[in-house]
């Protein structure tokens, strides 16, 4: 076992971390603010190659393993989040999904353009459309329809909360075609988002990462040709947990960045601020405090660095990955809300960017499936 990370591995997170405060950081709190979408930000982080860090460079992407896009992820969410989701949702649904299922028109013609994040000069990316009004954790329960007509389906319904609803050119929408065969009769579509019947519709106002831009999206009578449904009739479920299993891994990177930041700067603000005639960091409460807080962190990078190892090593990485996403997210959310609590009454003001980590913690205990959910994914296979 070694638990040292290789040159190769220091540099990429280096780079990532040079990207995040150089790139990141001016305008965060504004566009947190103003919820806007960090389109400037995407398009660098695709040009550094990261909006397809894993795929195979002969479909546009970085050929990185999966420990790398777990340090990236740390270092970009320790600045800000509404970037990261927008790289993980690209990343390891879409592009992985694609990349693993998908036929080799489906990935010249989808997968380059999303690994390049680009497409003729053009900001080009993706989203996955599984949950619903009605259908979140309970996600075979889809009402979308994908009727099949013979050379195409027929798509109508609702998706509720989609990540890059309005920024993606590209859906990967999963949707009922047989109900009498369940979590079988469910397809995985390819759907571009300018085709007629597509309508993006409510911007969410959100709690955390607002920058990120979350929507809902209608289908009305959207045609779907038959070639852009990824793998066998009736793949589409096995197609939505097999891609959200990677998926959490990086939800996960993610958590563990927003507590690691909120930890430094936890420990920074403790080195400047004085109470009772010395620095709180002098006070054993401040000390226990952020002793639990790099506890905490340093297993959480573990579970996510196992998992994505396991993943690079193509083992069964379902349970390692619900592990990194359920003890992540929670240390996330715990991590900040003390962090925000060494700092005291500042902790409660925007400009010292804690008080929206603990905001942007809280989703990343919901989406890619709910903490309840990593805990039955988790149980299940213990007691199988
Ligand atoms: N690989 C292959 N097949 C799988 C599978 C996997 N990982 N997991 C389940 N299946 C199969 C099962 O074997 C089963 O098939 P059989 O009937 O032949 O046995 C079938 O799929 C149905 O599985 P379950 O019976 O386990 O289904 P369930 O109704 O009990 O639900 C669940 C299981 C784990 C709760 C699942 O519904 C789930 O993961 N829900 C959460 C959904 C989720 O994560 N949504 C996130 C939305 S995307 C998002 O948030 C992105 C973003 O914007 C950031």
């Amino acid at each position: 076992m070694n638990f040292e990370l290789s040159e190769e591995h220091l540099m990429i997170r280096q780079a990532a971390r040079d990207f995040a405060v150089n790139e990141c950081l001016p305008g965060v709190i504004e566009r947190d603010e103003q919820q806007k979408f960090p389109k400037e930000q995407i398009i660098k982080l695709a040009e550094l190659g990261f909006m397809g860090m894993m795929v195979d460079p002969k479909y546009g992407g970085s050929g990185m393993d999966t420990i790398s896009y777990v340090l990236a992820m740390e270092e970009i969410s320790k600045i800000d989040a509404s970037v990261s989701v927008c790289m993980s949702v690209n990343n390891s649904l879409v592009c992985w999904g694609l990349e693993a299922y998908g036929t080799e028109e489906q990935k010249q013609k989808y997968l380059t353009p999303a690994a390049q994040g680009q497409k003729d000069g053009q900001l080009y990316i993706g989203a996955f459309l599984l949950s619903e009004p009605e259908a979140g954790s309970d996600a075979t329960s889809q009402r979308t329809t994908a009727e099949d007509k013979g050379d195409h389906y027929l798509l109508n319904g609702t998706k509720n909360w989609i990540t890059n609803g309005s920024s993606a050119s590209v859906y990967l929408v999963m949707a009922q075609t047989d109900v009498s065969k369940g979590s079988h009769g469910i397809n995985t579509l390819i759907v571009e988002k300018n085709w007629p019947g597509v309508t993006v519709s409510v911007k969410e106002n959100k709690l955390g990462i607002r920058g990120s831009d979350t929507h809902s999206i209608l289908f009305t009578d959207v045609k779907v040709p038959k070639e852009n449904r990824v793998g066998e009739d009736g793949f589409g479920f096995a197609f939505a947990m097999k891609t959200l299993a990677g998926g959490r891994i990086g939800i996960a990177s993610q958590a563990l960045g927003i507590a690691s930041g909120a930890f430094e700067m936890a420990v920074k603000y403790s080195k400047e601020r004085k109470a009772f005639g010395k620095e709180i960091r002098h006070h054993q409460v401040i000390q226990f405090k952020l002793a639990d807080m790099a506890t905490k962190i340093e297993a959480a990078r573990l579970l996510c660095l196992k998992a994505a190892w396991e993943k690079d090593h193509a083992k069964d990485y379902t349970v390692s990955s619900s592990m990194a996403k359920v003890f992540s997210s929670e240390t996330a959310m715990w991590t900040a809300i003390e962090a925000v609590q060494v700092h005291g009454g500042y902790g409660f003001v925007k400009e010292y960017h804690v008080e929206r980590l603990m905001r942007d913690a809280k989703i990343t205990q919901i989406y890619e499936g709910t903490s309840e959910v990593q805990r039955i994914v988790i149980g299940r296979a213990i007691l199988k």
